[in-house]
Parts: C-alpha cells; sequence; structure tokens
C-alpha cells in the first residue's frame, strides 16, 4: 500500500507541497540591502500537515499550524519555522498518522479523539501586551515564545475569555492601546452566537458581549471603527444536520441577504442590522465613521460566484475557483436614519483580482490613505490555482485621496504571499515605511523575503533575504520590533 500525500492535488503539490520543516538557519543570503530601520521579527503563520491528510485529500486551511519567524537586525537576517504544539499536533505525533477528518467536522474523526481540541493554530500571528498568540478561528489562540517559538499553551486573555473559539484576525485601536477580538459560533456547530472581545492594553477582557447573529456563517474577516465594532453577516451558511452527514461545513445561499451587525463598542447596546444583497468578503480593508456613516471598505468577491463554497443545494465543493473578480468595495450605513440599507460603492471600475489587503495598522479603525495588497493579472505568469493562495503576481498600493495605484509585477519564478507595512521608526507619517512580502518559488527549491520601500511599490524590492529551502505558504502575519520582544522575554524570564 502506498503512504504519503496525494499526488495529483494542488492543494499538495508545486509551490503547495508540503514542507513539515523545523529549521534555524543563520546568516541569510541577501540581496541588496536590508534598510537599518528594519530591527524586529516577521512572524506569519500557515498550514503545513504533519501527517498525509486522513481522508485522502484536503483543503488547504486544514492543516497543522506552523509558524514561521524573519528575523530582522542590523541588516542581517535569519529564519526560523516551528510546528504549533497543539492538542491535535500532539495527539497525531503519539499515534504516528492523521486522526482528524474533515474541515471543522469533528463527526469524521477517529473516535481515539472524541473531543480533543481540533483547533490548528494556522492562521495569523499577532503580537499584545506582550504576548505572541498564533490564532485559527476555531479554537483559543496559542501563545508561542518569540524567541524560540515554543509552544507556550491556549491563552484565555487571564481567564477573561469564555468563549471557546476566537477569531483570527483581531484588530489594534492604536488609540486605546487595544487589541479587538471576537469569536462567532461560539456556542457549538451552527450556532448564531457572537461574542465581542475587547482585549485591553494589559490583556485582560474587561467584558464580554454577546449577541446573536441572523443566522450561523462564516466570518474570517470583521472591523471595528472609533465607536463601533462591525460584524459582517454573509450567506456562506453552516447547516449544521448536513454536516453531521459530512457536508462541507460552509454552503453558498444565495436567497439570504447579507448583514452588517453596528455594535456599540462600549458595551452599551445590541447590534444593529444592516441589509444588503448577498455578498462575500474574505477580507477587509479597514472601516471608519464620518458625517454620520460608518464605511467598511472589502476585498469583494463578485457576487455571482463568491469563492470556494458549494451552492446550498449542491452535494459536491467546486474543485475550482471561477475567474470571477475580487474588488475593493465601500460598505456604508448612515447612521442617522431609520434606513437600515447598506449601501455599496467600487472604488475602481476594473476587473480587479485582489486578496490580503492591508493597511498601515496605526490607522485602524480611523480613516486610512494608503492600502497595499496582492493583485492577480490573469494575462502574466502565475500559479493557475486559485486555491494555492500564492496565485497573485503582484504587489500594489492604492492611494484613497488620489486613486493612484503603484504596482510591481513578478517574473514567472516567485509567487506572492501577504504584504506587509512596517513604520520606518515610532511616529512617523501614514504609509513611510516597508514593505516586507514573502515570495516562494514556483518551481525548485528556495524562497524568499522582499523588501519594498512602501511608497514606491514600483521600483521593486530594495532588498531580497533568500532562504535556501522550501517552506509551505502561509496565511497572515505581523511584524513585532526588536523592543517589544526584548521586554517580553523579560517579563517572562521575571515570571519563570
Ligand atoms: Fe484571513
Amino acid at each position: 500500500m502506498s503512504h504519503g500525500f496525494p499526488k495529483n492535488s494542488p492543494v499538495f503539490s508545486g509551490v503547495m507541497s508540503p514542507s513539515r520543516v523545523e529549521a534555524d538557519i543563520l546568516d541569510l543570503e541577501i540581496e541588496g540591502e536590508l534598510p537599518p530601520q528594519l530591527n524586529g521579527s516577521l512572524y506569519r503563520a500557515g498550514p503545513d500537515n504533519r501527517f498525509p491528510p486522513m481522508l485522502g485529500d484536503d483543503t488547504i486551511v486544514h492543516g497543522d499550524g506552523m509558524i514561521t519567524m524573519l528575523r530582522i537586525q542590523n541588516g542581517r537576517a535569519s529564519f526560523r519555522s516551528r510546528y504549533v504544539r497543539t492538542d491535535r499536533f500532539l495527539a497525531e505525533e503519539k499515534a504516528g498518522r492523521s486522526l482528524f477528518g474533515a474541515y471543522r467536522n469533528p463527526y469524521t474523526d477517529d473516535p481515539s479523539v472524541a473531543g480533543v481540541d481540533r483547533g490548528t493554530a494556522n492562521t495569523n500571528v499577532v503580537f499584545h501586551a506582550n504576548r505572541l498568540l498564533t490564532l485559527k478561528e476555531d479554537a483559543l489562540p496559542i501563545e508561542i515564545d518569540p524567541l524560540t517559538l515554543e509552544t507556550i499553551g491556549k491563552w484565555n486573555a487571564e481567564g477573561t475569555i469564555t468563549s471557546p473559539v476566537v477569531t483570527a484576525h483581531p484588530h489594534p485601536d492604536a488609540r486605546t492601546g487595544e487589541l479587538l477580538m471576537f469569536g462567532y459560533q461560539a456556542k457549538g456547530i451552527g450556532s448564531n452566537d457572537v461574542v465581542f472581545l475587547p482585549v485591553n492594553a494589559d490583556g485582560q477582557v474587561p467584558r464580554e458581549t454577546w449577541f446573536k447573529a441572523p443566522y450561523p456563517c462564516l466570518m474570517h474577516d470583521w472591523f471595528a471603527t472609533e465607536h463601533y465594532a462591525l460584524f459582517p453577516v454573509s450567506p456562506a451558511v453552516t447547516f449544521p444536520e448536513r454536516v453531521k452527514k459530512g457536508a462541507p461545513y460552509y454552503m453558498w445561499d444565495s436567497t439570504k441577504p447579507s448583514y452588517i451587525g453596528v455594535l456599540p463598542r462600549d458595551g452599551s447596546g445590541e447590534p444593529r442590522w444592516f441589509k444588503g444583497p448577498a455578498r462575500f468578503a474574505m477580507h477587509f480593508v479597514n472601516a471608519w465613521e464620518e458625517n454620520g456613516r460608518i464605511t467598511l471598505q472589502a476585498a469583494m468577491a463578485s457576487p455571482e460566484s463568491p469563492p470556494m463554497f458549494p451552492p446550498a443545494d449542491a452535494a459536491e465543493p467546486p474543485k475550482e475557483w471561477k475567474n470571477g473578480t475580487i474588488k475593493i468595495v465601500n460598505w456604508s450605513m448612515d447612521m442617522s436614519e431609520t434606513d437600515d440599507r447598506i449601501e455599496e460603492t467600487d472604488l475602481i471600475d476594473d476587473d480587479l483580482f485582489i486578496e490580503f489587503p492591508r493597511i498601515d495598522a496605526r490607522f485602524e479603525t480611523v480613516r486610512h490613505r494608503y492600502v497595499w495588497w496582492l493583485r492577480k493579472d490573469f494575462r502574466r505568469p502565475s500559479v493557475p490555482h486559485l486555491l494555492s493562495v500564492v496565485s497573485f503576481n503582484g504587489i500594489e498600493r492604492r492611494d484613497e485621496l488620489t486613486g493612484e495605484l503603484d504596482t510591481y509585477w513578478t517574473d514567472d519564478r516567485w509567487a506572492l504571499g501577504e504584504p506587509l507595512f512596517v513604520p520606518r521608526q515610532p511616529g512617523c507619517a501614514e504609509g513611510d515605511g516597508f514593505i516586507i512580502a514573502p515570495v516562494f518559488r514556483i518551481e525548485g527549491q528556495g524562497n524568499a523575503y522582499m523588501v519594498f520601500e512602501a511608497m514606491n511599490i514600483a521600483q521593486g524590492p530594495i532588498a531580497t533575504v533568500h532562504v535556501p529551502f522550501h517552506f509551505r505558504p502561509a496565511f497572515h502575519g505581523n511584524w513585532v520590533t526588536s523592543e517589544e520582544i526584548d521586554v517580553a522575554v523579560a517579563k517572562r524570564t521575571a515570571h519563570a
């Protein structure tokens, strides 16, 4: 009997091949020059199945969490990668094989792991209140050591979070020092219970705010403004009875409207639900308040082909995304009116396919000027399979004020990962800094990180840091400065 990863699955071949390597590489090769202001670490989380999937093939979002760290100090760089020791990882390590079946479906698991936490910690890494956390939206965050990447344990804000699930997309509010979190389907499979979790600067949640969504669905990303937390509800719906029978966890029901729940951040009331047509955005850019209106900016999939979800009346998931568009769209709501409609505005009148939008994080919750994202030009060379998460061939900056686009297109060697903005120094102007993006070799061995001047993407990377082996593309990550890491490590040492 053969044993291994599926050979013809786009999820496990080519640039998406499993890596499974825990590495320490000192003194990486660098083309160009790393700017002296870059001192810190870029942490990213991605899925890298430790064992071949139990059911033969799998979705990309289901692999074991692998954390990568690019550490930059004084113009030099090193790389480290470690698996997160989740309950699931440890159970499978002990058994020497995979024990967990389909994505978010415990009914398909090996009976020996009934009741074991299925969290993979594979989606994002954030730093807050001296702790480095890795996240997956169907479980609690897991704290990891910022230097060694060793797993420390589950994090529940010192016991102040009672929800068993926390989003993988927390958003900072630089004005209050909070890290805003939430949990959805927080009382089990297909529950419509949502909980808002504002984590204060000390790392605790002073109060949870629980409410019900109109129906249970995928709530991957969200945002907040100065006074409100916004909860997008789109008809990628969970049908608990179907999940029991082995159906995909999310199915697209275009007969349902979309909603945005607008909840006062101070916990003083219930959400007000605004309503619009069936739409889906995996990621949002930002949200802000202006003249009595709230605007949520989104990377919005074209409504005729919301990617990834089988129609609610189909039995099988689609094998491939349709080549639709993912556009940049403003959803806005008038808080002064009794009208509950969501108004939708396309910002670029062109066929776009963009994803992984990021802004200067200091401007989350207030109006931003610049956004960076990955873009795919279908006429240029790229990884063809859209489910690979790195099928993009462009990094682009958009200026909200002028509409100007500033774009860098790669050649046919590289597939691009999420671009992350790093300020040049504390207190500098919006957009004054660098973009770091991981890049993955489409064929052969060796990945890299490209560093750009954030306000001049078109000129190409000012430095490329080479990692001499293939590591599997990840989803999201964040930058932590050396000063922040030093303080966190000192606190932990003093505590031990
Ligand atoms: Fe995400």
